[in-house]
């Protein structure tokens, strides 16, 4: 079966632009971006989109969909009402460059920003030996496609374009703890996460969470976890006298 669809689609660039209205042709299993790619054949062939895979691994096709975060290849025609306007804009928290591709940049400057994974010195390549308990924790985390819809959907960044500098957002704050709880990582990650990497700005509202293609529970196995651990080093008084012990014995 196949149906007139409705559309409206932001067209524009840095300097501005507005919803353009489009009618294409939908057709039985097609996700969104195969009518984009119908509308760049048929109509619109300047359409900036990007995308790569079409099977939700590269990332590249994050675009806002009725408002909702979401990959373009995975949002199947089919969870959408046929008798109302689709609205297609592009990621709200990023730099438009044109039409539906943003500038991610500000997530590479914070990828950048993160310590690599530290192992003892004294351990050599091949020697590295950890409980597959540890493995599979830090294996969720590893499922990241680096979509950004997260980092998009975070309202600290997404309302407040000034925070832009003191937080890393959900994916990378989720990058920070999965190195924290790597057991042959031995940086402190705890006082970077909370003083430079602006955790403390994350309330927990789960957005990041709901909107992962992934299905990531980056609030609950990351965000959280994280939290508990600055609340531990600053709090608790065992660990607090154990820090000045140590300190002082240094
Ligand atoms: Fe995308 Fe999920 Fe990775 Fe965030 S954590 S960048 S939503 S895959
Ligand atoms: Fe933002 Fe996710 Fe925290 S949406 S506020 S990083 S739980
Ligand atoms: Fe690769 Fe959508 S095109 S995730």
């Amino acid at each position: 079966m196949s149906y007139k669809g409705r559309f409206q689609v932001w067209r524009g660039d840095a300097d501005g632009g507005e919803l353009a209205y489009y009618e294409v042709e939908v057709n039985d299993g097609e996700v969104v971006l195969d009518v984009l790619h119908r509308l760049q054949a048929t109509q619109a062939p300047d359409l900036a989109v990007r995308w790569n895979c079409k099977a939700g691994k590269c990332g590249s096709c994050s675009a806002e969909i009725n408002g909702r975060p979401r990959l373009l290849c995975m949002t199947r025609m089919s969870v959408l009402n046929p008798e109302e306007v689709v609205i297609v804009t592009p990621m709200r928290t990023f730099p438009v460059i044109r039409d539906l591709v943003t500038d991610v940049s500000f997530n590479y400057e914070k990828a950048r920003e993160i310590p690599s994974f530290t192992p003892p010195a004294d351990l050599e390549p091949g020697e590295y030996r950890m409980a597959q308990e540890d493995v599979s924790r830090s294996q969720e985390f590893r499922k990241c496609i680096e979509c950004f819809l997260c980092q998009d959907t975070c309202h600290v960044v997404r309302d407040h374009d000034d925070h832009k500098q003191s937080y890393a957002g959900p994916r990378f704050l989720m990058r920070i703890a999965e190195l924290e709880m790597h057991p042959l990582d031995v940086a402190d990650r705890v006082p970077a996460a909370q003083d430079e990497h602006g955790l403390g700005l994350c309330n927990i509202t789960k957005c990041c969470t709901d909107v992962c293609p992934e299905g990531i529970k980056i609030t609950d196995n990351a965000l959280i976890p994280m939290k508990e651990r600055v609340a531990d080093r600053k709090y608790d008084p065992l660990v607090w006298l154990g820090r000045t012990i140590t300190r002082r014995r240094g």
